[in-house]
């Protein structure tokens, strides 16, 4: 089991957080670390005062771009005390990203347990304002100096912690698509399904450019055909046909398997609401757009939770859904997740962690 230093000293003052949070714009005091060598394994495990991080610039990260990430929330109950979300599910979604980059795991109860400890020491930083929680962020560098492209022998691990709005201002508040033909986010047997940031650096040109157009964010389609439907953003999406039956890619190879996507699956069900994984052609959802078949549409993720897919412009066109409004079955879904989230409601599913820490 993992044994945590504790370098920090908690200041007794309460953070003074600014009215508009935003997302990832503000750090907590604190933050976990530990490094890896071949001969010793994971050692060193610290918490210490956020800082600057001293790596070579020969580190691997910088050249092969040998990292991985992870997100999830800490929470905010009535109680005052704190739930983590699934925090097991990143914790094994980060290993498998380790392992697609050649990179060494991080045994899941450490890696749990070093998440607990930061968010424990850190528990004044959990807002208790509806909507705001407390990013967990867990990064995964090859530490090593070396220009070789292989695998690194050195790592570090940390965990840094973020309170957090909501991902696009207002929570809940539509945003406008834009169907990428040009570019594409990630081609099956590549590296889609894991959390590695070049998924992300080469996102950002075609978001640019669809932003450029009036457009938040960009719909992915698969890169072989350029004809099925992956992801919003870093979102998943899942479509409404006639107001009950949710649709959503099924993990194709390229899809990141997205821990919100996976929660809704299950809790659709619960809620009244028939759910398919599916693979989904984008002139057939483009077509049931106009014909009013689809009834809304949303992207799943942890940053923004739920967030509504108001229009979507294909080719010349554009197509607005549920009068780019959010629908009533995103707004359900919103409700439910988010009460068992933030312990307004009892957990059936067993998905939040309570720490006592308040
Ligand atoms: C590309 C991508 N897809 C989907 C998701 C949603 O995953 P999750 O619900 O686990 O946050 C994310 C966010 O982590 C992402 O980066």
């Amino acid at each position: 089991m993992i044994s945590i230093r504790h370098e920090y000293t908690p200041c007794t003052a309460e953070p003074v957080l600014p009215d508009d949070l935003g997302f990832g714009r503000i750090f907590t005091d604190a933050m976990f670390v530990q490094d890896y060598a071949p001969q010793s394994g994971w050692r060193d495990a610290r918490i210490v005062p956020y800082a600057a991080l001293a790596l070579d610039p020969a580190a691997q990260a910088f050249h092969s771009g040998q990292m991985v990430f992870d997100g999830t929330k800490a929470y905010r109950r009535p109680d005052g005390r704190i739930n983590l979300f699934r925090v097991e599910r990143n914790a094994e979604r980060f290993n498998r990203s380790a392992q697609r980059m050649g990179m060494p795991p991080v045994p899941v109860a450490d890696h749990v347990a070093a998440i607990e400890a930061l968010v424990r020491a850190q528990a004044r930083w959990v807002p208790a304002r509806s909507n705001a929680a407390l990013y967990v962020r867990p990064v995964m560098i090859g530490a090593e100096a070396t220009l070789q492209v292989r695998a690194a022998h050195t790592y570090l691990h940390y965990v840094i912690l973020s309170p957090v709005g909501s991902l696009y201002g207002e929570a809940f508040r539509p945003v406008s698509v834009h169907v990428s033909h040009e570019h594409v986010r990630a081609v099956r047997g590549g590296t889609g399904e894991a959390k590695t940031p070049g998924n992300y650096a080469g996102s950002l040109y075609a978001t640019e450019q669809a932003r450029t157009l009036g457009h938040q964010q960009v719909l992915w389609l698969d890169a072989v055909e350029r004809r099925y439907v992956d992801e919003v953003g870093a979102m998943n999406i899942a479509f409404v046909y006639q107001g009950r039956h949710i649709r959503t890619p099924t993990l194709s190879g390229s899809i990141l398997p997205g821990i919100t996507r996976e929660s809704l699956l299950q809790l659709a069900p619960d809620l009244g609401f028939t759910v398919e994984e599916t693979r989904l052609d984008v002139d057939e959802v483009f077509d049931a757009i106009r014909t009013g078949t689809i009834t809304e549409a949303f992207g799943m993720g942890t940053g923004a939770l739920i967030s509504p897919v108001g229009r979507l412009a294909y080719r010349e066109q554009e197509a607005v859904i549920n009068g780019f409004e959010p629908g009533p079955v995103a707004r359900a879904l919103f409700d439910a997740l988010t009460a068992i989230q933030y312990g307004r409601r009892p957990d059936p599913y067993g998905w939040t962690r309570t720490l006592d820490a308040a």
